[in-house]
């Protein structure tokens, strides 16, 4: 996207944005969040829902294995909060809803996320996240009809699309070459391009951002940290994949959503923007720190669940490195991560531990029989 273009400022003019085109925060708002019964979605839907009553936010998902409502018991009832059940890529129900709630801003996080599926399936990667983002911007076209005065289309996107980093200290800036390698991020390197190419086409105001590997509660646990926290608890082994020697940068998924709020709201359109923790952790260190953190909750001698440590083959093109430079976040607009990792380690693992409930719901159903096709064993 160019930073030169002016005419998709999307404030609509009452003096309340952040005067730099990003969302105008005033009563009679309509919200479209996608995905928001996932992970991060769940985690932001609830930010929304509470922080700005005056808006309506509509939650569009189809509930796929990893969309799970019972993440969002707790604003289910609010008079702000609409939940529509239905595929991004249903272009006339995605309109429908466009229509239907007069929809002026989009957050969109649906997507398949899951790098492991996407090596065994990629067309359902590049169905739901290609198709579906083109979907959704087509149907943004088409109801905003030219008028971009007061509208945002918000993509959520990962520091996956930049491919793979070395040890060299290097950091993936928001001018790193896309370089993906797995089939999900090939996806959303595709979705990322589609998103600018309607903004340089078209002019529809859009925002871009580029996170880095989140942690934190209502993660599907096929994902690295719920995963190995519910096997420690019921002692299965521990798949490291490789060496464990790949780096990554964790970040709390409730300072990811306060980054998203932020963005949304007094980021500059037509901008992309990286968000990270400044977290580096390489796998092996973190499972170790990980095993030590639950033992110590569940009342487990020291060193008690080390043995579960396992190396197995290594995830087919396992990306090395990834490190995130969001010091463009912070410095335009002051964001910085609130929680050290350590706690914020501590907090995750204390959720999964508190909510035990919510994960054998999940474990008992499709979700099992993935994982014995994935891995052969349990
Ligand atoms: P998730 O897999 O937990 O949730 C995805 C949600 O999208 C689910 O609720 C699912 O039902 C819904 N969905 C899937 N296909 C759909 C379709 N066709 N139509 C409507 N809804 C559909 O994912 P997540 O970890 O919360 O990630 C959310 C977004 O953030 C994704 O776009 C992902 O690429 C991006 N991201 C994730 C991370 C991370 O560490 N989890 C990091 C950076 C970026
Ligand atoms: P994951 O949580 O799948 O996120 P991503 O692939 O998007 O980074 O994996 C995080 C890291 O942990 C990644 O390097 C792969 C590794 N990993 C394992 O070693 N074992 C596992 O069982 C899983 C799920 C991941």
């Amino acid at each position: 996207m160019s930073d030169k273009v002016e005419k998709t400022d999307s404030s609509c003019g009452c003096g309340e944005a952040g005067g730099s085109g990003g969302f105008c925060k005033k009563a009679g708002r309509n919200v479209l969040i996608t995905g928001g019964a996932g992970f991060i979605g769940s985690n932001l839907v609830r930010l929304f829902v509470n922080k700005y009553p005056e808006y309506r936010i509509v939650n569009f998902d189809k509930l796929t294995y990893a969309g799970n409502l019972a993440n969002l018991k707790d604003v289910e009832d609010k008079p702000n909060y609409v939940f529509v059940k239905g595929d991004i890529c249903d272009f006339g129900k995605v309109l429908s809803v466009f229509r239907e709630y007069s929809i002026d801003g989009v957050i969109h996080l649906a997507a398949e996320s899951h790098v492991d599926r996407s090596i065994k399936d990629p067309f359902v990667f590049a169905r739901t996240n290609v198709m579906g983002t083109l979907t959704l911007l087509q149907a943004a076209k088409e109801c905003w009809n030219g008028e971009w005065e007061g509208k945002m289309f918000y993509h959520i996107s990962t520091d996956e699309v930049y491919g793979s980093l070395g040890f060299d200290g290097t950091l993936f800036t928001e001018n790193t070459k896309y370089a993906p390698h797995s089939p999900y991020s090939a996806s959303k390197a595709s979705s990322d391009h589609f998103v600018r190419a309607f903004h340089d086409t078209y002019g529809m105001p859009s925002i871009v951002t580029n996170c880095s590997n989140n942690y934190g509660p209502y993660q599907f646990p096929e994902k690295l940290i719920p995963l190995f926290i519910n096997n420690i608890r019921y002692g299965r082994p521990l798949p490291v994949y490789g060496k464990g020697e790949n780096v990554r940068d964790w970040l709390y998924v409730e300072d990811h959503a306060r980054a998203i709020d932020l963005i949304f709201h007094k980021g500059r359109a037509a901008q992309t923007y990286n968000i990270g923790g400044f977290n580096e952790w390489k796998n092996i260190d973190l499972v170790r720190l990980l095993v030590r953190v639950t033992d110590r909750l569940l009342g487990n001698p020291e060193g008690f669940s080390d043995k579960l440590i396992t190396f197995v083959t290594d995830r087919a093109g396992h990306d090395l490195r990834y490190a995130i430079d969001s010091s463009k976040l912070k410095n335009e607009l002051g964001w910085t991560p609130s929680l050290d990792f350590k706690a914020g380690l501590e907090k995750t693992v204390k959720w999964y531990l508190d909510n035990q409930q919510w994960m054998d719901n999940i474990t008992s159903g499709d979700y099992e029989r993935y994982y014995e096709e994935m891995y052969g064993r349990r």
